[in-house]
């Protein structure tokens, strides 16, 4: 079993983009999706997910409602995939619900227990984390690493308030994106245009960096194939997308991004009223909240108004966002982005 953490709210990205790769989903919850997947899955998982934010590669779940059955329950689990001498440390424990909740003596008797377990050294590293729910223990181990799953290489620098790259690989997923026409009227450091020529590419997300599992025992030439059969799978191919905002400066930051990320797309400085939509395709975009929106959800409406024939899908503090564009979403996502709840609203009729 494989749980994949997402952004709170965009499990389902997660979900239908995990499915799509042929593996089955048991069920979701906040924040998680728990996939019928191996422990040789894992390389493929941390390679090629563009929504998830980590993968967790379970060791076992047992109930524990004193100390000395989450010892007993930790000692029951099997450890054989972590060869004597590695480095295991409990990164994270977190209980709700339950008999069980000092984290503080829950991550104490736990490691006790992993250490009597296995000969722990400086070797490879296995963070573990413990989710207790209702009792219910979930004992898994990080096989991403420090970094998470968004830092794909490409960023150097940020723009005021970026969307993380697993967001924007969400709302693509949500929004359908394969590889059509597709216009950022809000771009910012590029983060949905290069995700998107990204897709539509086939460039693996996890190509350029490495991962916390890369040397865990037959894993490290799983990583390989998988990392030259990705490369040989790029496809040669540049797709109609423009990414356009009004800050000089940060369109600067989307080009380094863009040649970074190896994509090519159109990126130049325009106000969002001034924009134009030829042909048919899918804005999808992350206009300004917060202090910095005055005056752009005003005239949003000429988003709809220029660009009838386009799809639009975009992220908006206002819940009631037919009050702002005069026509109710097809479908409104809420999810959380850097601690504010937003909506991602989608209007797939024209
Ligand atoms: C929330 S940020 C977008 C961040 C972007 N998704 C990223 O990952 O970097 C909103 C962007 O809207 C741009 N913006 C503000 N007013 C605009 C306008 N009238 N027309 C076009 N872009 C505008 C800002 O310069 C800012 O880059």
């Amino acid at each position: 079993m494989i749980i994949l953490t997402s952004t709170l709210g965009l499990e389902g990205a997660v979900a239908l983009e995990v499915k799509n790769y042929g593996y089955r989903i048991t069920h979701s919850e906040s924040g998680k999706v728990f996939v019928n997947a191996d422990y040789q899955d894992i390389p493929f998982m941390n390679i090629h997910m563009r929504s998830a934010e980590r993968v967790l590669f379970v060791v076992g779940r047992f109930t524990a409602k004193s100390f000395d059955e989450l010892y007993d329950g930790m000692k029951s689990l099997d450890w054989s995939f972590i060869p004597d001498g590695s480095k295991v440390w409990i990164a994270k424990a977190r209980s709700v619900s339950s008999k069980l909740f000092a984290e503080r003596s829950i991550q104490s008797v736990a490691m006790k227990a992993v250490a009597s377990s296995l000969k722990i050294g400086d070797g490879a590293k296995y963070p573990i984390f413990i989710n207790i729910r209702k009792d219910e223990v979930v004992v898994a181990v990080d096989s991403t690493g420090e970094k998470g799953l968004h830092i794909r290489g490409y960023r150097k620098k940020y723009s005021k308030a970026p969307l993380r790259e697993t967001i924007a690989a969400s709302l693509l997923i949500l929004a359908r994106y394969k590889k059509g026409n597709l216009i950022d009227p809000f771009c910012g450091s590029g983060t949905i245009p290069i995700e998107a020529a990204m897709m539509a590419k086939n460039i693996a997300p996890g190509i350029k960096r490495n991962f916390i599992s890369e040397i865990w025992m037959d894993l490290e030439n799983i990583y390989k194939e998988l990392r030259e059969k990705a490369l040989n799978e790029i496809k040669d191919f540049d797709p109609s997308i423009t990414c356009s905002d009004i800050d000089e400066n940060i369109l600067k930051v989307a080009r380094e991004n863009a040649k970074r990320a190896g994509i090519k797309i159109e990126i130049l400085k325009r106000d969002f009223r001034k924009m134009r939509c030829e042909g048919k395709g899918k804005i999808i975009t992350n206009p300004p909240y917060g202090k910095r929106m005055e005056g752009i959800w005003r005239d949003f409406r000429k988003l709809f108004q220029n660009c009838t024939e386009w799809e639009k899908h975009f992220v908006s503090p206002f819940k009631n966002i037919y009050k702002i564009v005069g026509k109710a979403p097809d479908k409104s996502i809420p999810f959380f982005n850097s601690g504010i709840k937003v909506f991602f609203h989608q209007y797939y009729r024209i």
